[in-house]
């Protein structure tokens, strides 16, 4: 018999799997569970995009593209970044469509970490980062930040992380699961650390669409920053398009190139139809991610005043779709407060420390969920805050 523990390699076998997985799998069989735990927009795809999708197919267009991305797609994506960000980028050698921006992030470590190197990721954020560093030799670095510190990455943390194997260094803003962005000032503030350095920046902008007030500034449009920037986006958040598996990067041609030969050793293009439905939505679907937002603002505001007054504080998030709020008042660990609502109210939410140890004494929501959906679980909430009060 195949004795699998010395079949499998010693990462794969020691990765810990996501703390967001354990928590769905948790619901799994279980009825009448108020789930606020994805991260992924309750909309339908916009039919526009959608037909665009499935009149490719219908036309024949069921073969491999360009494996950078067709032609059509990368020249809209130029012309979306720089209409919607004011970033400027070749689409012939500094733009790669990928499979999701979890492809692209992947690939942007990759291409820049060797065995041993640092990469610096903050915390609480994403947790995809940690394990593709390990995966790929490298070491995590993680700065943790509170939420005094507005849980944003400050100059000095970031200095006193730098050593000289720092590779790369992530920027996860706008953030999951805080909400939190970084305006110009701060951006400036941290490249100005940047800059001393000969590090590559991951930014990963999935949701820059997606900021309620404040634009959202990429640190690649500050001096100095482009040429060593990797900005990272894609379709899943701001357009609805999760199952359609499309994102993207940019970056200067050296950094392109590098990441452009893993990604065709390792899936050759990403997928044809999706990549027709994305160039549409480039092209023609603004108005959409208006509407969308709109929405997400809506139930931001209604959801960060409920959570005040029931006794769940959090700052009002400025990005995203998430709201961080605090649970480690009530003398539960995270993840016994998040259990004990699941049990007790069937309330399901993500404890904050799957996004960090730092995240200890937080709760992540997700309100990528109807106004009544939101108003139920924060009904639920209530009767479970004062049970615990009494
Ligand atoms: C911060 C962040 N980056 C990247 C991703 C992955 O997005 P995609 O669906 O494009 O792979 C997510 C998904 O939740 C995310 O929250």
């Amino acid at each position: 018999m195949i004795d699998y523990s010395k079949a499998l390699s010693r990462k794969a076998r020691d990765i810990k799997p996501s703390g967001i997985r354990k928590f769905f799998d948790m619901l799994e069989g279980r009825k009448g569970v108020i789930s606020l735990t994805v991260g992924q927009p309750d909309f339908d795809t916009p039919w526009h995009i959608r037909d665009a999708g499935i009149d490719s197919i219908a036309d024949g267009h069921t073969f491999y593209t360009s494996n950078r991305g067709t032609p059509e797609m990368r020249q809209e994506l130029a012309k979306y970044m720089e209409r919607r960000f004011g970033l400027r980028y070749h689409p012939e050698d500094e733009l790669l469509v990928t499979v999701g921006a979890s492809e692209a992030i992947d690939l942007a470590i990759r291409a820049t970490v060797d065995q041993g190197d640092e990469v610096i990721i903050p915390v609480p954020s994403f947790v995809c980062y940690g394990p593709l560093v390990e995966m790929a030799g490298g070491k995590p670095v993680f700065v943790e930040s509170t939420e005094d510190e507005g849980f944003k990455l400050t100059p000095d943390k970031l200095k006193a992380a730098l050593t000289d194997r720092t590779k790369l260094i992530v920027l996860p803003y706008p953030s999951n699961p805080t909400g939190v962005i970084l305006e110009r000032e701060e951006l400036e503030a941290l490249a100005e650390v940047i800059l001393e350095t000969n590090a590559v920046v991951l930014s990963d902008e999935i949701y820059a669409e997606l900021t309620y007030g404040k634009k959202h500034c990429s640190i690649a449009t500050l001096p100095g920053m482009r040429e060593r920037t990797v900005v990272v986006n894609g379709f899943s958040k701001a357009y609805a398009m999760t199952g359609w598996r499309l994102g993207y990067s940019a970056a200067p041609a050296p950094i392109t190139d590098a990441m452009f030969k893993i990604h065709q050793y390792g899936v050759m293009c990403a997928p044809t139809a999706s990549q027709y439905a994305a160039t549409e939505a480039l092209r023609n679907g603004d108005s959409d991610i208006e509407m969308m937002k709109e929405e997400y603002d809506r139930r931001r505001k209604y959801l960060v005043r409920a959570l005040n007054e029931i006794g769940l504080p959090c700052q009002k998030p400025e990005g995203a779709f998430y709201v961080f709020m605090k649970v480690g008042h009530y003398g539960l660990s995270s993840e016994e407060f998040c259990e004990r609502l699941l049990e007790e109210q069937q309330v399901a939410i993500v404890p904050g420390n799957a996004f960090g140890e730092c995240g200890e004494g937080y709760a992540r929501l997700s309100y990528a969920y109807s106004l009544e959906h939101l108003k139920e679980a924060v009904k639920r909430m209530e009767r479970f805050v004062r049970s615990l009060n009494k």
